[in-house]
């Protein structure tokens, strides 16, 4: 039972899966539930991606906007874009009603609507580039105004779509990066995890705290696999931008497709986007028939994978709002998300002209 291998000069060329829930009353891991080295490791790679003082490494996405939650009280004004993934508004909404936050629907993406955000507000809530349609809110210009406002207001940006190799949210004047790492960092659909980023110490010691009495935590396993991945990030995310913008172009040139939702790369707050695009088919009702006849666009959860997928947001990501709620957003059912991959950019052509051409 006592019995040990002592490994302490074997120097392995990969820190290896800490697959422990105890350490000993001398480590500074203190018990898996608290932190674990190979958490410890991915937290350090995200936060010099991100040029983050602190990143929060936690079970998934969810658990990650979960937390930021915590921070509020009742009778604390949350402000949300309603532009963002579905599950991540139906939870605002949910534990704003249980907890009589003062939820706010604004879409700050048209400028003209940022003073409009009500000035005893608390927090911000968004993506950029919006989730769908792509669109951008100014992050420097909303944190510049709610902060006039109330300088304690805390500013979350979900950056999981950017990615911190395009964009940096914490230096355009947000409080918490976060991220589903479950999409690019993991980038082959074999592991969930999520990230919060910030560089304010207190807001760090929250999410710690949280995430220690939560249990939060990301497993070992989940970490060692994702910082596997990271070594990737790169080389995936250039190869997908450049697939991606081939794409946009040759899908606007297709007759079945009335609009083609892409960002606007402005170098200063996007510096450049990697690999997932929406459009607007002509058909109401032709999503079904064009998904069927892909070969090379899995139909699987979630996206940012080596491989390429399709998806329809009104069924999908945004399944979890009301059919009002998605139309009054302009979710149509003829709207398609498309991920890519990998794959040769003709194949993938090929594909998408054999099921355009059903329509
Ligand atoms: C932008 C965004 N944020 C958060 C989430 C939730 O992340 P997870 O599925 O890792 O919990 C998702 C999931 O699709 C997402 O797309």
């Amino acid at each position: 039972m006592h019995t040990r291998e002592d490994d302490a000069g074997a120097h392995p060329a990969v820190t290896p899966v800490y697959q422990t829930s105890a350490f000993e009353a001398d480590s500074p891991y203190f018990y898996t539930r608290k932190n674990n080295p190979n958490v410890a490791e991915l937290e350090k790679v995200l936060q010099v991606l991100e040029n983050a003082e602190h990143a929060v490494a936690v079970t998934c996405g969810m658990s990650a906007i979960f937390m930021t939650l915590e921070i509020l009280r009742p009778g604390d004004t949350l402000v949300v874009n309603p532009f963002i993934y579905g599950c991540s508004y139906k939870l605002l909404q949910r534990i704003s009603e249980r907890r009589q936050f003062k939820l706010v629907d604004l879409d700050f993406s048209e400028e003209s609507n940022i003073e409009k955000i009500p000035a005893e507000t608390k927090m911000v809530f968004f993506e950029t580039p919006t989730n769908p349609f792509l669109k951008t809110v100014d992050i420097a210009k909303v944190s510049k105004f709610v902060k006039g406002n109330n300088p304690d207001a805390v500013i979350v940006v979900d950056n999981t779509w950017a990615t911190p190799l395009f964009q940096h949210p914490l230096e355009l004047g947000a409080d918490v990066s976060l991220h589903s790492g479950t999409k690019y960092f993991s980038g082959h659909s074999d592991v969930m995890n999520g990230v919060l980023m910030t560089d304010r110490q207190d807001l760090a010691d929250e999410f710690r705290e949280t995430r220690f009495y939560g249990g939060l935590l990301l497993s070992p396993e989940n970490a060692w696999l994702t910082r596997r991945s990271l070594q990737t990030l790169n080389i995936r995310l250039k190869q997908q931008q450049s697939v991606c913008a081939e794409m946009r172009d040759f899908l606007k040139q297709q007759p079945q497709i009335e609009k083609v939702f892409y960002p606007e790369v402005d170098g200063k707050q996007l510096k450049g986007y990697a690999g997932i695009l929406f459009f607007e088919l002509k058909k109401p009702d032709g999503y079904l028939k064009f998904r069927q006849e892909l070969k090379l666009f899995s139909t699987g959860t979630g996206m940012a994978c080596v491989t390429s997928m399709v998806a329809q947001p009104w069924s999908g990501s945004h399944a979890s709002m009301t059919d009002e709620e998605k139309r009054q957003i302009n979710i149509g059912e003829n709207l398609v998300r498309l991920s890519f991959g990998l794959e040769e950019p003709e194949d993938l052509k090929n594909d998408l002209l054999g099921a355009l051409q059903v329509l």
